[in-house]
């Protein structure tokens, strides 16, 4: 679209996200694009399509949407957010380190423990909201630093620019998973990362019917990296999926302005409930990060946690007693879901990592989802009123 003569200076989120450009199919006039379902191409197109497995249209479009609402100079897409994981661990060598934030998604911290490790992979975890473990990047120089803020189950939210600086006086790579914000909330490169990494599954797709990761980057020899762990590891989407997340994140500015406006009432509503010793939330006051969150994201986000006064088993009674949300694994989709961390996304954690850190028999996390406010809230204070 040609924005000078539109007079349009810069469009805004809810625009580039609708206008992916390129269908690939221009002479058909289709406004949605096709989805090219075809495992190879003819030798000599003008697009240099090869084997899907190194790239196919519906990738191309997607990445396209990704880099505009990112703002970042590349993009590969993946078959799943863990894929994007694989893809940037895979270019570490044996002997290498990689410092991460203690508190990551739990089959990223599986990943490092029992697959990278078996390949000499030397995996360290330190509490980065915790300034003086800043200064230890200096004094450990890995190859590579990890982080998720805000992170997952915990909501703990890691300053981004400070970590980065440090890092980037040293020439070490940083990747941040964005799964929770996305772009719309926070951009880890403007930020000074290296990497930012998206499960595409969640907020950017929406809908809970597909499965995909993306890497962002500014970094031309990153890129090429990326493309190749796409192609030689063979960690590609499908057409399809990648067509069904382009569908999804046409509507993810509209979907994350309402999840937000949901969880913000919410965790709110709930901070005086006697059943709850703890609502986690970026944006309420309490959070040991309120300062930090305020300034480093756009909004708080939709994921709240919860420490119920209750054990195991009324923890349980309760996830399965409410109407609206589905305990469930994943996050970030139109439907709103609860899940038990310790016994399902982190339960490949150990236990004695998971007592560390807080993730216990009480901890739940909701992902809020575009229902309405008050029936979500009802739903919710329903289930707890019964203790
Ligand atoms: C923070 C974070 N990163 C990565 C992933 C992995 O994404 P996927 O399930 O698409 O492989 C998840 C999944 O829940 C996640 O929560």
């Amino acid at each position: 679209m040609g924005n000078k003569e539109n007079n349009i200076e810069k469009p805004g989120v809810k625009t580039l996200s609708i206008h992916h450009g390129k269908t690939f199919a221009e002479e058909t006039g289709c406004v949605m694009p096709p989805i090219f379902s075809t495992s190879t191409f003819k030798h000599g197109n003008k697009d240099n399509f090869d084997y899907t497995r190194s790239g196919n249209p519906n990738f191309r479009i997607l990445e396209n949407i990704l880099k505009l609402i990112e703002e970042s100079k590349y993009c590969t897409v993946f078959g799943s957010g863990i894929s994007a994981v694989t893809a940037i661990s895979s270019t570490l060598k044996s002997g290498d380190k990689v410092l991460c934030e203690s508190n990551l998604y739990g089959c990223t911290v599986r990943m490092f423990e029992k697959v990278f490790k078996k390949f000499g992979l030397e995996v360290l975890y330190t509490d980065f909201t915790n300034e003086n473990n800043v200064k230890k990047i200096s004094k450990l120089e890995p190859n590579l630093i990890w982080l998720e803020s805000p992170t997952n189950p915990l909501l703990k939210v890691l300053d981004i620019k400070a970590i980065c600086d440090e890092a980037n006086k040293l020439e070490i790579p940083v990747v941040v998973d964005n799964t929770f914000s996305t772009a719309l909330i926070q951009k880890p490169l403007d930020l000074g990362a290296t990497l930012s990494l998206v499960s595409t599954t969640k907020f950017i797709n929406g809908h809970s019917d597909a499965l995909g990761g993306a890497v962002l980057t500014n970094n031309e020899e990153w890129n090429s990296k990326m493309l190749f762990s796409q192609k030689a590891l063979g960690l590609q989407p499908s057409p399809f999926d990648s067509w069904l997340i382009t569908r999804g994140v046409k509507t993810l500015p509209l979907r994350i302005e309402q999840q937000t406006k949901s969880a913000e009432f919410i965790s709110e509503e709930l901070g005086n409930h006697k059943i709850i010793s703890k609502v986690i939330y970026p944006f309420n006051q309490e959070h040991p990060q309120f300062n930090l969150a305020k300034s480093q994201m756009k909004s708080g986000g939709s994921m709240i946690t919860l420490k119920l006064n209750l054990n195991k088993e009324d923890t349980f009674k309760f996830c399965k007693s409410l109407k609206y949300f589905s305990l469930a694994e994943s996050l970030g989709g139109v439907e709103s879901l609860i899940c038990h961390p310790a016994t399902m996304t982190h339960a490949s954690v150990d236990d004695k990592t998971k007592n560390l850190l807080g993730i216990d028999d009480a901890l739940i996390r909701l992902s809020i989802g575009c229902e309405d406010t008050d029936d979500l809230i009802s739903d919710i204070l329903f289930a707890l009123n019964k203790f």
